[in-house]
C-alpha cells in the first residue's frame, strides 16, 4: 500500500518528472511527519542493515510467510457479492490467528479505485468488478507487503489486465539479480504492462520498506525514471499497476486509513484513547477508523475528526485512476542481503 503510497524516497523520480512534480509538496509534509514521538524516532533509527541482524531478517521472512498464507486464505475467501467489511474483519482474524499484526489495514479496492479502500463499519459495498487486495503484515515493525487482484467479473473481463501486472512484477523480480537500476526496473514494468496493450500507473511505485515505515527511502518506479541508482541492501516491495486509462492516480475521497504523525494532547476522551491504543499496536503504520469504531464505539469518528483537525494523524486518500478507467495491482516484498542475494520473502 502506499501515493503517498508514499514518496518518501530521493531516486529522482520527482525531480525528473514534471508529471508528478506536486508531490514535491507532500515529500515535505513527509518529512514533518517522521519527526515523531521519541519511542518511535528510537526504534526507527536503530533500524540498521538487515544482515547485521539475524533477528531481523527473521522477522521479515516470518512476516513474508504470513503475508503468504494470508493471500491464499483471502483468494479462497473472497466471493463476489461478499461485503468488504465482511472481508475485512476475517482477514484481520486470520492474521491474529497466524500471530501477525497488520502493516496497515488491508486494501480492498474496486475497479478505478487503484489503492486506499478499506471499510467502514456502516460500509455496505460488496466485492464485484476487479478487485486488488493488497496486505501488510509486521512482525516487530518488520513488514511484509504484498497484493493480487481478483476478476470478480461472471464473464473474466480483467483476466488480461491482471495477467499484465502480475507478468511486470515477475519480470522485475527476475531482473533483480542483474543488479538492474532503477531506471531498468522501471523500464522493464512499463514494456511488460505495454506490450499487453495496457499502461502502468507512473505515479504510484515501489517503495523501501523500514522497521515501522511502509514507505522508506528508494521508491521502485513503474516506467523508467531515468535514474541509475541501484538498490542496496535492504527490504523493498515493487507494485506494478496497470490499466486501460491513462495510468495517473489523483486523490480522491478518505480512505478511513489514518497514521499518527505528529505528538499532540487532544482534549476529546476518545481520541486520546485511540492515541494510546494506536501508539502501542502500529506506532507509525497506518490503522483503520473501523477498528477504532469497533473497538471505542461511535465516537471514534470524532476524535479521529479532532485527531486530524489538531494535526496529531494524517487522512490518507483514496487514490483513483484518473481516467477513472480499472486498475490491476501485484505486488511482492523482498530482501536484498549484503552479498546481494534476493530473497522474496512473500512468496
Ligand atoms: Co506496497
Amino acid at each position: 500500500m502506499c501515493t503517498e503510497k508514499s514518496y518518501g524516497g530521493n531516486n529522482g523520480v520527482r525531480e525528473h518528472s514534471g508529471k508528478i512534480a506536486k508531490d514535491k509538496g507532500k515529500s515535505d509534509k513527509i518529512s514533518t511527519k517522521l519527526k515523531l514521538q521519541q519511542s518511535t524516532e528510537a526504534i526507527t533509527s536503530s533500524s540498521k542493515k538487515i544482515n547485521d541482524n539475524e533477528k531481523e531478517l527473521n522477522d521479515y521472512k516470518k512476516a513474508g510467510e504470513i503475508a503468504n498464507k494470508i493471500r491464499d486464505f483471502a483468494r479462497n475467501l473472497i466471493k463476489p457479492g461478499m461485503p468488504l467489511l465482511e472481508i475485512a474483519k476475517k482477514i484481520e482474524k486470520e492474521i491474529e490467528n497466524l500471530g501477525g499484526i497488520p502493516a496497515f489495514p488491508v486494501n480492498l479496492s474496486i475497479n478505478e479505485i487503484a489503492a486506499h479502500y478499506h471499510p467502514t463499519l456502516e460500509d455496505q459495498a460488496l466485492a464485484q468488478g476487479l478487485l486488488k487486495v493488497d496486505i501488510g503484515i509486521q512482525i516487530n515493525g518488520f513488514i511484509a507487503d504484498t497484493a493480487f487482484s481478483m476478476d470478480l467479473t461472471p464473464e473474466k473481463k480483467y483476466k488480461e489486465l491482471i495477467k499484465a501486472s502480475e507478468e511486470a512484477l515477475e519480470n522485475a523480480l527476475n531482473l533483480l539479480n542483474k543488479n538492474p537500476s532503477l531506471t531498468e526496473i522501471g523500464k522493464t514494468i512499463k514494456e511488460t504492462i505495454e506490450k499487453k496493450g495496457f499502461s502502468p500507473i507512473i505515479n504510484l511505485s515501489g517503495h523501501e520498506l523500514k522497521q515501522y515505515d511502509v514507505h522508506a527511502g528508494i521508491t521502485i518506479p513503474n516506467y523508467a525514471n531515468n535514474s541509475n541508482i541501484k538498490l542496496e541492501e535492504g527490504a523493498y516491495a515493487i507494485e506494478p499497476f496497470a490499466t486501460t486509462g491513462e495510468g495517473k492516480v489523483i486523490d480522491g475521497q478518505s480512505s478511513n486509513i489514518f497514521k499518527i504523525t505528529t505528538s499532540r494532547n487532544p482534549r476529546n476522551p476518545t481520541a486520546r484513547k485511540i492515541l494510546e491504543y494506536v501508539s502501542e499496536k502500529y506506532k507509525t503504520l497506518p490503522f483503520s477508523l473501523r477498528e477504532m469504531q469497533e473497538k471505542f464505539g461511535p465516537m471514534a469518528r470524532l476524535g479521529l475528526k479532532e485527531l486530524e483537525q489538531i494535526g496529531a494523524v494524517h487522512n490518507f486518500p483514496q487514490l483513483i485512476e484518473k481516467s477513472r478507467a480499472p486498475v490491476s495491482q501485484a505486488e511482492h516484498t523482498f530482501i536484498k542481503t549484503k552479498d546481494g542475494k534476493i530473497i522474496v520473502t512473500t512468496r
